[in-house]
């Protein structure tokens, strides 16, 4: 299997698996305020994250490139987040280290989004050098590292060996030219992954929780023979836990919050619960893939309307003081937190 067709299986299989897993955002409740005092055109919706400013708190998270027909999706892709003023990550790079004819389906966004953030991306296996060339490749403002130890262990020809991988994210973390992001992939990070990382000096964490796009489930749709059926639906921390794992680290961390993001209300959620931005994958490429490059900047713009609206009804003029605002935590993720002795 190339890696080419992998590439394109991705996209394939996390347009066709609708998310249906639960990302715990219904078990978190805002508290309605009904006395805001100022003006919705007071909001803004800028935030930072690892020292740079980002005017909106959405990204568009890593997903593709590597193969010939990717090169068209990244376009797309970047087109919305030029037109909507988002940050955007590439997908792995790691076919263009291979094989340098394959760079340009990533360079793609940083042609179409001269002045954009971009977020070079590779597997938490990288050495320093490959990763510094990840990011002169886009021209990237942030290093994506990801850590898919799930996804590899359920792919047919997935890696084995993980030994030294502290090591060398620590490597990245102390000499890459751009700050370093760690990253899961949808199975989510618990608090021993988090005291790990920020014991090797990492400072942004991507929660990437579970709930949306699910690479169990399409390295399952992949594999011939038997599946890792139990793996594909129980694996995992959803978001709302990832991000309640997080809390004690909120001080030594900035947090993208990410994984089944679905709406601007899943935004504010994640906000709420200490996240600087939030990531959306699978439900940008979804309408972008099926509808076009307009759709997908209206879903865009009318989140950002929405969120404006949420922010308001919280009596939060930014999202710096929405990361201040108690939610109410029921159901599973409240009895999650409790046996975790989480406050
Ligand atoms: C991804 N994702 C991903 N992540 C990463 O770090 N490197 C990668 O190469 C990819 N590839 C990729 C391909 C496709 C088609 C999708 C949809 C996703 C994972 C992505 O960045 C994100 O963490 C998860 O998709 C969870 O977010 P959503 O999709 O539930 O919003």
């Amino acid at each position: 299997m190339s890696i080419e067709q992998r590439k394109l299986d991705h996209v394939r299989y996390a347009l066709a698996l609708n998310p249906s897993l639960d990302n715990g955002f219904s078990d978190l409740r805002f508290v309605h305020r009904a006395l805001p005092d100022f003006d919705l055109g007071d909001v803004t919706l800028a935030t930072t994250l690892g020292g740079l400013s980002f005017s909106s708190p959405l990204l568009i998270n890593a997903m593709t490139g590597g193969a010939g027909r990717t090169e068209e999706i990244n376009r797309g892709l970047a087109e919305v987040a030029k037109r909507t003023g988002l940050a955007m990550a590439v997908g792995s790079q790691r076919a263009a280290l291979k094989d340098p004819a394959l760079a340009r389906t990533y360079s793609v966004v940083r042609d179409v989004n001269p002045a954009g953030l971009l977020i070079a991306n590779l597997g938490a296996g990288a050495s320093l050098s490959d990763a510094q060339r990840a990011v002169e490749m886009i021209g990237a403002d942030l290093m994506h590292l990801h850590l898919n130890a799930a996804q590899e262990l359920t792919m047919p020809e997935g890696d084995r060996s993980f030994r030294g991988l502290l090591e060398k994210i620590q490597a990245v973390v102390e000499g890459l030219s751009v700050p370093v992001i760690v990253k899961e992939v949808g199975n989510g990070m618990s608090a021993e992954t988090y005291r790990k990382l920020a014991a090797v000096g990492v400072r942004v964490v991507d929660v990437a929780g579970m709930g949306g796009t699910n690479f169990v489930s399409i390295e399952n749709r992949r594999r011939s023979g038997l599946m890792f059926e139990q793996l594909e639906r129980e694996w995992g921390q959803t978001t709302a836990v990832a991000l309640l794992e997080a809390q004690p680290f909120l001080g030594a961390f900035d947090v993208i919050g990410s994984g089944g993001v679905q709406s601007a209300l899943d935004v504010a959620k994640c906000l709420a619960l200490g996240a600087n931005v939030v990531g959306v994958a699978g439900a940008i490429l979804r309408p972008l893939m099926e509808h076009g490059i307009e759709s997908a900047v209206e879903i865009v713009e009318h989140w950002h309307e929405e969120l404006r609206v949420i922010l308001t009804l919280q009596e939060c003029h930014s999202v710096a003081e929405l990361r201040e605002r108690p939610l109410i935590v029921r159901g599973q993720t409240a009895e999650w937190s409790r046996l975790r002795g989480i406050d």
